[in-house]
This record gives structure tokens, C-alpha cells and sequence, in this order.
């Protein structure tokens, strides 16, 4: 097979050292590791096609991978040495940015801080934006449906995009990126795609819409004595301002972050939950009611130093951990409540520690559990109890596989199962990822 597949993309873009493809192999947490038969990087929709051909001939299993950021272990080969990573590393082509439409294609592989250079010169924005940029390819955030610091803004992945292109199993191409707004012709299959994790396809373009540069931008971190009280000031902000992103943390998580990464904390005392706010339109929030106090950034540097507290979480428990990440959602009436008992039902057991912070104006929390005792079923149950999703933006990947059933019906799992049939006869497509193997 390495021979064949050297045929199509060359031999030095099909890599069999295992030395180099062990980056490959593991994901950005390090806990799940596998092996692959080789890591082959297409540069072409064409190259792509031919690859999935000749796996589809051979039942050789494809796990696509863009810039191995995900966090559910849906990125990496499982360890049987027996399926190949299929990088889109190459994918790299960028459209002009079309300013009549305010749309722009992308390549697979154009990472998401790329594509925002990009747009930004024509002064655009993309819409969805998270830590990993630097990393993080459109062709993944489109197949995990990633979410981010603006979703209370613009929405998910999903509603940005307008048109796509992508190989299915037996190597045929679906193209629809002629991006006009209104198409209804038919099924969506951009919208089925996005979120598939690599299970039904591989993507190779997404035509994106694009929202407007803000022309005023104010960043503020609002300083609150509970988390009650701080989800209750959010639902007042929000009834009067237009908010771009409100992302919260606790004093725990501030601390770790201030002590790992030499950051000084931007309050004279400590306070028990933070509310990151940013807004376009100018608005002053250092009014709002029941806050203990406020810091406005003045500058693009301290606008800067604020969003680093709150997107250097992610980091600052890897360096103590690795914790085990639930990535959750909960209706917002029951946070307050959900977050209270899930702590006090994770820290009754010596050695555990639950970190969380998240994307509060959403709902979601991203729960980080430190410690030996695996409390996972207890955790994602009372998710489910409350109304919530085990996985907000994250993903199923293999990680929550054993716990779709918590937030999917039996009949919309067979509906998953007959698309999954329909589209990936041969089971080619991820294997292990969302469903059984
Ligand atoms: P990968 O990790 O390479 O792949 C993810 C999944 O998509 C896999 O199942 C893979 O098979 C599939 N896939 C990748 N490319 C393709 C393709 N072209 N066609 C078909 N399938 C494909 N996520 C959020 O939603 N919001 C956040 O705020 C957020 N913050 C993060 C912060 C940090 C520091 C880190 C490390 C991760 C964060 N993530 C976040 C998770 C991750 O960055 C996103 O899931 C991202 O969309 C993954 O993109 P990727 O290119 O790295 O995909
Ligand atoms: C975030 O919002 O920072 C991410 O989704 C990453 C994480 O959950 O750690
Ligand atoms: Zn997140």
C-alpha cells in the first residue's frame, strides 16, 4: 500500500519513519497514542480522492488529521498499526476574500489564524475564534463543528459556512461552493459534514462567510463574590449590550494560570468567579450591578493580558496534569446549581481536584478533573439530568463514545448508524470515532 499511495501524493509525502510520525500518532492531551501505517499528506482534492480509492480497495482504515488540537482522541490512529493518518497539511489554497459576498474558500489545512491574517488585510474577520488558533486547521473545526469565544455572537462553526467540498470513502468528490446565501436544492450536506469527525469523508475546501472587523473593541474582566451572582449580572449585561464573548473562570484556575506563566493578577484582592466581556459597540460595563470590581483594558496589550488568563487555562492544566477534560453544556438557569453539585460530588474524594471555566454565555463548561479515581459516569449523568449535553463543542471522538446514548435518543443513533452505512459502506472512514469500530 505505501507504494501505491507514493504513486499518487510522492514518496516523501507518505511517512513510514516511525520517529516521524509519532506527533502523528498522539494527540495534543498525550493520552491517546496509537500507530499508523504510514501518514500520507494529499495535496490535491484529486490526490485525496485517489488516496480514499485505493484505501477503499485495500479496506484500509483513514483517520483524517488536520492540526491534532482535538481534545476527544479523534484525530489519531488506534494502535493496531493498520490505518493511515491522512494529514491535509497540504491543503493550504486561500480565495481571495470576495467583498460583494463577504466570503472567502479555504483549504483543509489553512490553519484558523491564517485564514484571520487573511481576512483581516481586507478587513474582515472570521467568526469563530479559540486558543488554538495558531494550529487549528478549518477542515477540523469544520469537522468537529468547533465552537468557541464568539458562539453567543455568530454561532457555531456550522452556521459560517456556505458552501463545501469533500471526498467520501469511495473517493467521489462533493463540491458545492458556488456560495450563493440562498440554495435550497436538496439536503445540506455541509451541514451533515460538519461535526462528522472524520467519520464520513474527508473534507478538502469549506467557503466560509465572513462578519465585519469590529471598529470599537472593549475587553473588560468583571470581578464577581459568586458564581451566581456573576450569571446573574451576565443576564442583565446581555438584556442591554451586544456581547462579541463572555468567558468565565474561578480564582483556582486564575491562580494556576498567574503562577505557571508569570501573569499578575489584575485585582488588588481575590475574588471567587471572573467574567471576561468583550464587546463592540462601545459599551461601558464597569456599571454592573452586583460586581465587586472591574478592570477595563486600555490598550491592545492589556486587552491582550486579559484574554491570556482566560485562554492560558487550557495549557496551565496540561503542564499540572493531564486532567480529564468534560467538555459540558448546561441550560444556563440550572448552572449555577449544576456547577455546585458537580464540584461537591467530584471533591468529596480525597485527591481529586475539579478546575472549570468556560464559554459562560453559552452554558458551557469545561469541567477538568485532577486526580486517579475516574468519576466519569457520575459526572456526564448528571449532565444529562440536568437538561445539558455531554459534549458542547469537543466532539465525541473516542473519548465520550461509551456516553453518546446520555445525550442521544435510541432512534437519532440509528439514524446516525444508517447515514454512517449510506456514506462509508466499508467502515473505512475513522474508525472507533462516534460509533463502535
Ligand atoms: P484535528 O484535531 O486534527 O481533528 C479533529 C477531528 O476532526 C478528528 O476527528 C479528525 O479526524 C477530524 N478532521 C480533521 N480534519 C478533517 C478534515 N479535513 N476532514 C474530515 N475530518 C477531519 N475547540 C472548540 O470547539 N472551542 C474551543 O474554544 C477550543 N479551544 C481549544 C484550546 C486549546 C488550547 C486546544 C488545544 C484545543 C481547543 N479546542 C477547542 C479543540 C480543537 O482545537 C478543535 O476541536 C479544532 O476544531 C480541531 O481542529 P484540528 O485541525 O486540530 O483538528
Ligand atoms: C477552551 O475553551 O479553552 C477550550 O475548549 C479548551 C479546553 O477545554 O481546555
Ligand atoms: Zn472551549
Amino acid at each position: 500500500l505505501p507504494a501505491d499511495l507514493a504513486a499518487i501524493v510522492g514518496p516523501e509525502h507518505v511517512v513510514t519513519d516511525p520517529d516521524l510520525r509519532r506527533s502523528s500518532e498522539t494527540d495534543w492531551t498525550g493520552q491517546f497514542r496509537g500507530s499508523a501505517l504510514a501518514v500520507v499528506r494529499p495535496a490535491t482534492t484529486h490526490e485525496v480522492s485517489a488516496v480514499l480509492q485505493c484505501c477503499q480497495r485495500t479496506g484500509t482504515r483513514v483517520v483524517p488529521q488536520g492540526g491534532n488540537t482535538g481534545l476527544v482522541g479523534g484525530s489519531v490512529p488506534d494502535d493496531s498499526g493498520t490505518a493511515i493518518v491522512l494529514s491535509t497539511a497540504r491543503l493550504r489554497e486561500i480565495s481571495a476574500v470576495e467583498r460583494l459576498s463577504g466570503q472567502v474558500t479555504a483549504g483543509a489545512g489553512v490553519t484558523l489564524q491564517t485564514l484571520q491574517d487573511h481576512v483581516r488585510a481586507s478587513g474582515f474577520d472570521v467568526a469563530v475564534d479559540f486558543a488554538a488558533r495558531g494550529s487549528a486547521t478549518i477542515g477540523g473545526m469544520v469537522a468537529t463543528n468547533a465552537g468557541g469565544v464568539h458562539v453567543l455572537r455568530y454561532g457555531t462553526t456550522r452556521r459560517q459556512i456556505v458552501g463545501i467540498e469533500a471526498v467520501l470513502a469511495d473517493g467521489s468528490v462533493l463540491s458545492h461552493l458556488s456560495g450563493v446565501e440562498k440554495d435550497n436544492t436538496g439536503y445540506d450536506l455541509a451541514g451533515l459534514l460538519c461535526g462528522s469527525e472524520g467519520t464520513l469523508g474527508v473534507i478538502t475546501r469549506v467557503r466560509l462567510r465572513l462578519v465585519p472587523t469590529p471598529v470599537e473593541r472593549v475587553a473588560a474582566l468583571l470581578a464577581w463574590p459568586s458564581i451566581e451572582s456573576m450569571i446573574d449580572g451576565l443576564a442583565r449585561i446581555r438584556a442591554s449590550t451586544t456581547l462579541d464573548a463572555a468567558e468565565y473562570m474561578v480564582r483556582r484556575g486564575l491562580e494556576l494560570v498567574m503562577s505557571t506563566f508569570d501573569r499578575s493578577d489584575p485585582f488588588r484582592r481575590p475574588h471567587a468567579a471572573y467574567l471576561l466581556i468583550e464587546t463592540s459597540a462601545g459599551a461601558d460595563p464597569s456599571g454592573a450591578e452586583g460586581m465587586d470590581d472591574v478592570a477595563v483594558a486600555q490598550s491592545e496589550e492589556q486587552r491582550a493580558a486579559l484574554w491570556a488568563l482566560r485562554e492560558l487555562h487550557t495549557e496551565a492544566l496540561a503542564a499540572v496534569g493531564p486532567p480529564r477534560k468534560y467538555d459540558v453544556s448546561v441550560p444556563l438557569d440550572r448552572l449555577a446549581a449544576f456547577l455546585e453539585e458537580v464540584v461537591t460530588m467530584i471533591e468529596q474524594h480525597d485527591g481529586l481536584t475539579c478546575h472549570h471555566f468556560g464559554h459562560l454565555g453559552d452554558g458551557n463548561v469545561h469541567l477538568n478533573v485532577l486526580g486517579d479515581r475516574d468519576e466519569t459516569p457520575e459526572i456526564l449523568r448528571l449532565v444529562a439530568d440536568c437538561g445539558g449535553s455531554i459534549s458542547a463543542e469537543h466532539g465525541i471522538g473516542r473519548l465520550k463514545r461509551p456516553w453518546l446514548h446520555l445525550s442521544r435518543t435510541p432512534a437519532e443513533l440509528a439514524a446516525f448508524r444508517a447515514i454512517k452505512r449510506a456514506l462509508d459502506p466499508g467502515g473505512i472512514m475513522n474508525p472507533g470515532v462516534v460509533f463502535e469500530p
